[in-house]
Parts: C-alpha cells; sequence; structure tokens
C-alpha cells in the first residue's frame, strides 16, 4: 500500500510517501527552527501560518521525489494530536481534503505513535517491547503490546527531557532549541565536574522529574557564571547531560527488570543525542537486551514515522470518520 503521511504538528511540516509502512520512498521536513529560535521558543500563530505556507510544497516535492501523483496514492497518515491545534489542523484539513477528492481513507495517527514505530523503517520489532519516548514534550516509558495497544509504565511528572535540555541551555545563554548544543559541548566536557541532583532517582516509581534539575543549574550558575564557549560550559553540558542520562537509563532499566521484557525501543528527538545513544547501548549489552534507536534522522520530527501504524490501521479497516478533529491533548494508554 502507498502511503502519503503528513506531520504538522509543531514546527517542522513534512511529508513523505511510504510503501506498505515499511520502506521510505521520499521523507521531506521543512524545518521552521530558525524562525522560532529568535523568539527563545515555538511561536504558535507564527508556527500555524508558517505550515500554511510550507504545506503544499512539501506535500508535492515528496511525491515529485518518488515521481508519483495523488493518483497513486492508497491512503493518508496524518498527526491529529497532541500539539499546537492550529499547527494540527493546517495538515490535518489538508489530509482530510486530498481523502475527500481522491476518495481514498485517511487515518488520523498519534505523535507519539509515530515516534515509537519510526525503527520499524529499519528493521520491524517483534511484539512486545518497551519503548522510552523522549520529545520535547514527552518522556514515557510505554509498554507496547501491539499497534494501538501501550500501556504507560513511567512518565514525567513536569518537564519532558527536550524541555529540560532546552530550559538548562537557555539559561546557559545557548540558542533554541538547546538541546543539540548541549549535546555538542558535552562532548568537550567532564561529566563528574559539577554535582546535579538524579531527581526521583531512587523513588521506586517509574516517573521521572526534570524540573529540580533546571533549577540545580540556575543556582549553580549563579553561584559560577560559565563563559561560552570554554571549558568551563562544557563541564556544566556534560554534567547536565550525565544527570539526564543516569535517570533515564535506571529507569528505563527498572522497567525492564519489572516487565521481563527484553526488547527496548528509544525514540524521539532526544534518542539523537549522543551520549544517551551509548548509555542505552551499554546498559543493553550488559542486560543482554535487544535495543533499537533509529538513525537521528528518524528520532526528530518527521512524516514517514506516522506511516508505519498509519498502513496497519488503514490495511485493517480503521481508517478515520471525515468527521474526525485534532486533539491538543491525547492519552494513548489503550
Ligand atoms: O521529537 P522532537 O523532534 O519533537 C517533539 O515531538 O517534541 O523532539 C525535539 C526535542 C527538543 O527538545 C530538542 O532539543 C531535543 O529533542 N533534541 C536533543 C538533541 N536533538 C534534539 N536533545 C538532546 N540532544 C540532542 N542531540
Ligand atoms: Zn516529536
Amino acid at each position: 500500500m502507498l502511503v502519503l503521511a503528513i506531520e504538522t504538528s509543531c514546527d517542522e511540516t513534512a511529508a513523505a510517501v511510504v510503501a506498505d509502512g515499511r520502506r521510505i520512498l521520499s521523507s521531506i521536513v521543512s524545518s521552521q527552527i530558525a524562525i522560532h529560535a529568535e523568539y527563545g521558543g515555538v511561536v504558535p500563530e507564527i508556527a500555524s501560518r508558517k505550515h500554511l505556507e510550507m504545506i503544499s510544497p512539501v506535500i508535492s516535492q515528496a511525491l515529485e521525489a518518488v515521481k508519483v501523483t495523488l493518483a497513486d496514492i492508497e491512503g493518508i497518515a496524518v498527526t491529529r494530536g497532541p500539539g499546537l491545534s492550529g499547527a494540527l489542523l493546517v495538515g490535518f484539513s489538508t489530509a482530510k481534503a486530498i481523502a475527500s477528492a481522491r476518495k481514498i481513507p485517511f487515518v488520523g495517527i498519534h505523535h507519539i505513535e509515530g515516534h515509537i514505530f519510526a525503527c520499524f523503517l529499519e528493521k520491524p520489532v517483534e511484539f512486545p517491547f518497551l519503548a522510552l519516548v523522549v520529545s520535547g514534550g514527552h518522556t514515557h516509558i510505554y509498554l507496547v503490546e501491539g499497534f494501538g495497544r501501550y500501556r504507560t509504565m513511567g512518565r514525567t511528572v513536569d518537564d519532558a527531557a527536550g524541555e529540560a535540555f532546552d530550559k538548562s541551555a537557555k539559561i546557559m545563554g545557548l540558542e533554541y532549541p538547546g538541546g543539540v548544543r548541549i549535546d555538542a559541548m558535552a562532548r568537550e566536557g567532564n561529566p563528574a565536574a559539577v554535582r546535579l541532583p538524579r531527581p526521583l532517582m531512587n523513588d521506586g516509581t517509574l516517573n521521572f522529574s526534570f524540573s529540580g534539575l533546571k533549577t540545580a543549574m540556575l543556582q549553580h550558575l549563579s553561584k559560577h557564571p560559565v563563559a561560552i564557549p570554554g571549558p568551563e560550559a562544557n563541564d556544566l553540558c556534560a554534567s547536565f547531560q550525565e544527570a539526564v542520562c543516569d535517570v533515564l537509563v535506571h529507569k528505563t532499566s527498572l522497567a525492564l527488570a519489572q516487565t521481563g521484557v527484553k526488547r527496548l525501543v528509544v525514540a524521539g528527538g532526544v534518542a539523537c543525542n549522543s551520549g544517551l545513544r551509548q548509555r542505552m547501548a551499554s546498559m543493553a549489552a550488559k542486560l543482554g537486551i535487544e535495543l533499537h534507536i533509529p538513525k537521528p534522522a528518524l528520532c526528530g520530527d518527521n512524516a514517514a514515522m506516522l506511516a508505519v501504524a498509519g498502513n496497519f490501521y488503514l490495511e485493517n479497516d480503521k481508517a478515520s470518520d471525515s468527521a474526525l478533529d485534532v486533539t491538543a491533548t491525547w492519552n494513548m494508554d489503550h
């Protein structure tokens, strides 16, 4: 089945053509990051307007890249939520309009469901598996028993991991989104240089908390300002990243032990982080866990990832109703 996938939940306008929910034929991602960086974060109305401007050219590019037209597309997978309502509406309305004009089915996909299945575009994973989703808006551990069958084992009680990276970077004076900058600077620093808390590390639950880490960064910087670029800034980034990774790795290994599940997927934008990838790889090797972390281009927001679950639902007569609306918040548990 040839599926057109569309993603506009936040600050990336993306479209992809995917065959059988497995093979990416084209994947176009138009990022608005440079525009929002000026404001230090995503401005919802600007995001919607930019999606409106880019949605048609991005879809055309995705189709032209594989020399197909809308007449060749058999179904559409589109992000229904969670995200910014105005941004979601652009992709969702476009998907509905194409589906109605072409008389083909469309299906609304949970953005996080997209992230979880991105790795299937490299290699399908056997069910059940655990998924650690670390993005700008989510830090969740899910037990994934099948398509549409997710159980939250643990989640952040405040900031998401990506939010912690971005807010800490902002406190340091680094440009939005700071996750990737912290990652680069951390590579040059000493992770043991600055002592930072590991919130909820030993509370016995599978939950996370990152807002205290941000406060600790603020307190440290008020006493020890750092020059950027410089060795002390690198040390602080390395220490911060180490604290986040310690908690993520510890809680994930706890979830693996509690469930006895032997397969782990790490997904979402923060899964691009080089330190986290290394730490997860060594944890998995030590515990004999089959680990799947997609290549960085598939960890960040893209449309191709939506076509995996999308293809499954479309082939199993689970297309969405034409009256369906977007939703800014959406609990994925079933
Ligand atoms: O999944 P994603 O692209 O969008 C959301 O669904 O939120 O995740 C974006 C988040 C941002 O917070 C960004 O700073 C973070 O992923 N991120 C990183 C890295 N690359 C992206 N965080 C740490 N290290 C990275 N290399
Ligand atoms: Zn995302």
